[in-house]
């Protein structure tokens, strides 16, 4: 595995595996890695000749008091556990690289429309940071496919969006979220969680589930929403959102059958986001439009 921290070096580098015809692969990264990752670039892997992963914290989609100085920087692990993962290329610019004129002053992509409400409203320019950095990614690396976590779904969704609307060539793959044998979703950031809160962590899943049968089952859409809120409430959680959209993270109507229930919760210094499918039987049509 090549490591490059250099723009034109990387673009002289993928010019050749272009040339000769090979499907390139990106999967961007923050580092710090974990299994998640790792199955994004088995995923790579399995559509590509050549897989190419960034790492890069990226400050512009931190807000101000989120933790871009403490995010966990494990550089010399992340280049070991991409190699041995059968990663090509890693990637993995300085800020000055990519904003040499500062964040101020750089250009921003703004997807107008899935990127509003659940983390988009609790973190004002998250996704303008994400859309930025992720299209100067797929300008640098100009990339046949890119994989992205689906326990981002939320990101998943602003960059399929974004995708379509600039007609960037890019197939972009969705890949399931890995979790822990106890349910938690992994994260980079489940590292912030002490013993206990790591304890308590799983409970955000195991709500979830519960909420998926009692949808399933027909039980009133608000109630069971509220009631999920209030388990999470009583672990120790402190909810940030806990919701139902249709896939396209849309509101869900009279005709939804596929919904995503969504949530994010602050657990100690630690804010959890997850996600789960939920099909929806013809009975909730009523208490969809309550
Ligand atoms: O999901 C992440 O780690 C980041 O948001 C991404 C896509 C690498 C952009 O910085």
């Amino acid at each position: 595995m090549r490591t490059l921290r250099d723009i034109d070096q990387l673009r002289s580098i993928l010019r050749e595996h272009r040339l000769r015809g090979q499907r390139i692969a990106l999967v961007p990264t923050m580092g710090n890695l974990h299994a998640g990752h790792l199955a994004l670039i088995a995923c790579a892997r399995k559509h590509a000749d050549i897989v190419v992963a960034s790492l890069f914290v990226n400050p512009m989609q931190f807000g101000p008091g989120e933790d871009l100085d403490g995010y966990p920087r494990t550089f010399s692990a992340d280049q070991t556990q991409l190699s041995d993962a059968g990663c090509d290329v890693l990637f993995s610019p300085t800020v000055s690289a990519l904003y040499p004129n500062g964040l101020d002053a750089q250009t921003r992509v703004h997807e107008p429309v899935v990127g509003e409400g659940l983390c988009g409203g609790s973190r004002p320019g998250h996704f303008d940071g994400v859309s930025t950095v992720v299209s100067m990614l797929f300008n640098l690396v100009q990339p046949d496919i890119a994989c992205f976590g689906e326990k981002d779904y939320q990101q998943l969704a602003v960059i399929r969006k974004m995708v379509r609307d600039l007609h960037m060539p890019i197939d972009i793959i969705g890949v399931t979220i890995v979790r822990a044998d106890d349910g938690l979703a992994l994260s980079s950031r489940n590292g912030y969680l002490s013993e206990q809160e790591r304890a308590t962590a799983p409970v955000l899943y195991r709500t979830l589930c519960s909420l998926r049968d009692a949808l399933k089952r027909g039980d009133p859409i608000e109630a069971a929403l509220q009631q999920g809120t209030a388990v999470l409430s009583d672990a120790g959680f402190t909810p940030d959102y806990l919701e139902l959209r249709d896939l396209m993270l849309g509101p869900i109507s009279a005709d939804t059958r596929h919904a995503m229930l969504l949530a994010a919760a602050k657990l100690g210094p630690a804010r959890l986001i997850d996600n789960l499918r939920v099909e929806l039987p013809a009975s909730a049509i009523n208490t969809a439009t309550k």
